[in-house]
């Protein structure tokens, strides 16, 4: 199969990680027989250096002529002062819009080999696999803002609206991603107070007819960031609206040890959209530290969900088990005084467990 690839390294840390996904997803497509092309074009701040827009033009129209898009990561402080849609992160938001990718999945699972990194009792952290299925197009991140009047006395509105076809969508995903999983939906909302919650409620609970072999539920999304701490092992699929989404994958993330290594895929559109779910880190940026497993575990996320390649995908998660199971680290994994490699050095290890696990595809007709 040829798979072809827009990469958008991004800012910070994003072309470190990325150049090592890139190189893991080679060593697979090789080990695998598939012809691996990549497109490298600009996002987020690198964009806005060369072109003064954090989403060009061709950076969307390459996206939009290719199986899938990698990104590293956008965001960078000198651009904090600037406008709204000059930010590097709109061009994020703006990249989700045109490829249509309304759902976002972000999972969090505790590897036993991370269970001490994280700050929870290994106790209470053991065996969580959490599926958390974000809205990523509606909500408050795209609903009508403004702020008018005087400063001191200028007033700020952002909205959030959610239409019936919009919850039904996202919820049948939630629903499917269960069967394969638990068979367990909790449905995170605020419908003691939202009406988007109340609709959301509905509707998911509609959607959950068609799903009886699922088990769902409804929490509130206070009482759903307490369960997150107090009993992250009883989630299977978190299913929420967005800017909850947002909030809630970064605490499981927490939860589990490490942001580093999530990856996450947004899918439902047009063309799927990886990335790890960690920032652009500015502060490491070149210096050969970042972790880039949760850019390597997006693309076996990419592999799985925009080409249907599970066996690929599974070679790279357990290629990534097996090097934390020997004990390797990147610095943010490493304990205090525990010896820790770098980025390069990891995505290394990474690509020879593929190549020694699963020995070139190529055939010597003889
Ligand atoms: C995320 C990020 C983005 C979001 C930012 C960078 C716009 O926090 O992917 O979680 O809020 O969606
Ligand atoms: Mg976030």
């Amino acid at each position: 199969m040829v798979i072809k690839l827009a990469l958008l390294p991004g800012d910070g840390i994003g072309p470190e990680v990325v150049a090592q996904a890139r190189l893991v997803l080679e060593a697979a497509c090789e080990a695998f027989g598939h012809e691996l092309q990549t497109r490298e074009m600009n996002i987020g701040g690198a964009a806005l250096l060369a072109s003064e827009d954090p989403l060009p033009r061709e950076t969307v129209a390459g996206c939009l002529a290719s199986g899938a898009v990698l990104l590293g990561a956008v965001g960078a402080p000198r651009f904090d002062a600037y406008p709204p849609a000059k930010r590097p992160e709109s061009g994020l938001l703006r990249l989700r819009r045109e490829l249509g990718v309304f759902a976002n999945l972000r999972p969090a699972v505790c590897l036993p080999s991370l269970e001490a990194l994280s700050p929870l009792r290994p106790e209470i952290v053991r065996h969580s696999d959490i599926m958390i299925v974000r809205e990523l197009l509606g909500g408050l991140y795209f609903g009508e803002r403004s702020t008018e009047g005087e400063t001191g006395s200028r007033r700020a509105r952002d909205s959030m609206a959610y239409a019936e076809p919009e919850i039904e969508r996202i919820a049948r995903v939630a629903f499917q991603l269960a069967r394969a999983r638990r068979k367990k939906v909790t449905s995170v909302d605020k419908a003691n107070v939202l009406d988007c919650s109340r609709l959301w409620r509905e509707v998911v609970g509609r959607v959950g007819g068609d799903f009886l072999d699922v088990e769902l539920s409804h929490m509130y999304v206070d009482s759903a960031a307490m369960a997150l701490v107090a009993r992250p092992s009883e989630f299977d699929v978190i299913l929420t609206e967005n800017m909850f989404g947002d909030i809630l994958s970064d605490q499981a993330g927490a939860v589990v040890g490490s942001l580093g290594l999530l990856p996450s895929a947004s899918i439902g559109g047009k063309v799927g959209l990886y990335e790890p779910i960690h920032g652009s880190a500015p502060d490491i940026a070149g210096q050969d530290l970042a972790n880039p497993l949760g850019a390597i575990l997006s693309s076996a996320m990419l592999l799985r969900h925009s080409f249907q390649l599970e066996p690929e995908a599974l070679a790279i998660e357990s290629a990534v088990r097996e090097v934390l199971g020997a004990g390797k680290r990147t610095r943010d994994l490493a304990a205090s005084g525990q010896a820790f490699i770098g980025t390069r050095e990891m995505g290394k290890l990474i690509v020879g467990r593929i190549r020694t696990s699963r020995p070139a595809a190529h055939t010597s007709g003889c």
